[in-house]
């Protein structure tokens, strides 16, 4: 049977990380995954979550199933980091989160959602977007189109443009948004550029699904929200994917929750016994621990505090990595103005490489990054800066 499978290629962005894990050359530098590191190139366990996880060994008293929304209490405490608290959707009864396996769980579960609702529904996306977003929305039933976004002569939003074709998405259209920290390009919509695909969507409309991966990564917890609050505040349906791998850094515990805004109560219950319907087929419950460790730091003031800033740290970390990658690029060369590395939010932006450009960064440094040039901005150190620029400014 399984004879008719091809091989496939390597996965994109989790195939680097093979790559570089086999790489023998001690100056190696992985620039690929998003994954935060600190300046020893390690991704630590957050000081948070070690301490939410030494209360969890002492109270946890049983493995029995988890209800099939997710960990107790833990869809609460979501819910209002997603919203903040009193929002008005919230308030009205109208919103329902569960939690799923991570961000990926979260977006799949809403596409499954999608597809009994709407079956063959049509979801715009970003050009560029994740690289995973097709194949995983893709698969689920949805058909994926696309509006420009990210304008590689510029190094900027195509906002423009950008607004010219969503004004021209069918009624009943979804809209997939990244809340904050573009990814890949590390782009980001202003609060007025917000405002606008606000009006559009409500006066056409258009449904938002919102993939928030890294809340607090860009301008902070609350500022990354702006976005999907709005549109929570102003339409009757939104879909909001998001994920705890990088801002609580539970990457490996699968942590992550799809929370939907329905029109009203009634629509919110009927929409939920379906979310769990969906999940039953799938995987039955998400796992429980990465969720039970939001929970506990989410409900104690100390630790929320204590999470709250180590957050800022990272946040702070990788803001600084990107003002000095742009100056050591800036002085070493004056043909390419990077100015706008330091502009852009979260973990990633586009060097503006070529293909053979970035396969000469691999091949001859061990400098790993995506194809597309992607970089992850936390992989850098400031001990790797000079090598890294350098690498980079001689295959320009
Ligand atoms: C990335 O884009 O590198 C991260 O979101 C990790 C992943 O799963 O691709």
């Amino acid at each position: 049977m399984f004879e008719s499978l091809p091989l496939l290629p390597a996965d994109p962005i989790l195939g680097l990380s093979i790559a570089y894990a086999k790489d023998a050359n001690p100056a190696k530098v992985d620039l690929g995954v998003g994954v935060y590191k600190n300046d020893f190139g390690v991704t630590p366990i957050m000081a948070a979550v070690a301490a939410a996880e030494k209360i969890r060994i002492q109270q946890e008293s049983t493995k029995a199933y988890t209800p099939p929304a997710g960990y107790p209490g833990a869809n609460e405490v979501c819910t209002a980091l997603i919203y903040g608290v009193d929002h008005l959707a919230v308030a009205a009864g109208r919103v329902r989160t569960i939690q799923t396996p991570g961000g990926c769980g979260a977006l799949r579960v809403a596409g499954e959602l999608i597809s009994r609702a709407r079956p063959g529904a049509n979801l715009w996306v970003s050009t560029p977007t994740w690289a995973n977003h097709i194949p995983l929305l893709g698969s689920a039933g949805l058909k994926l189109q696309e509006y420009p976004y990210y304008d590689y002569s510029t190094h900027s939003i195509e906002f423009d443009a950008m607004l010219a074709v969503v004004k021209k998405i069918p009624r009943g259209d979804l809209i997939l948004l990244h809340a904050c920290c573009h990814n890949p390009s590390g782009a980001d919509l202003s609060r007025e550029q917000w405002h606008q695909i606000a009006d559009v969507c409500e006066a056409n409309g258009i449904i938002p699904f919102v993939d928030m991966a890294y809340q607090g990564f860009g301008e902070g917890v609350e500022e990354d929200a702006y976005g999907l609050r709005l549109l929570s505040n102003r339409l009757p349906e939104v879909i909001i994917a998001t994920s705890f791998s990088k801002n609580f850094g539970l990457y490996r515990e699968r942590a992550g929750a799809l929370s939907v805004v329905f029109a009203d109560e009634q629509q919110a219950n009927a929409g939920n016994s379906q979310l769990l319907s969906v999940t039953r087929g799938l995987y039955s419950m998400p796992p429980a621990h990465g969720a039970a460790l939001i929970d506990i730091i989410l409900h104690s003031p100390e630790l929320t505090q204590l999470w709250r800033n180590e957050l800022t740290q990272m946040r702070e970390r990788i803001s600084g990595l990107r003002v000095e990658l742009v100056s050591a690029l800036n002085q070493l060369q004056s043909q390419r103005d990077f100015s706008f590395i330091a502009k852009e939010r979260g973990m990633f932006s586009f060097l503006g490489l070529s293909v053979a450009q970035v396969h000469r960064l691999k091949k001859d440094f061990s400098i790993y990054m995506t194809d597309t040039s992607r970089i992850s901005v936390a992989g850098l150190t400031a001990e790797k800066m000079d090598y890294v620029s350098k690498a980079i400014v001689s295959v320009l």
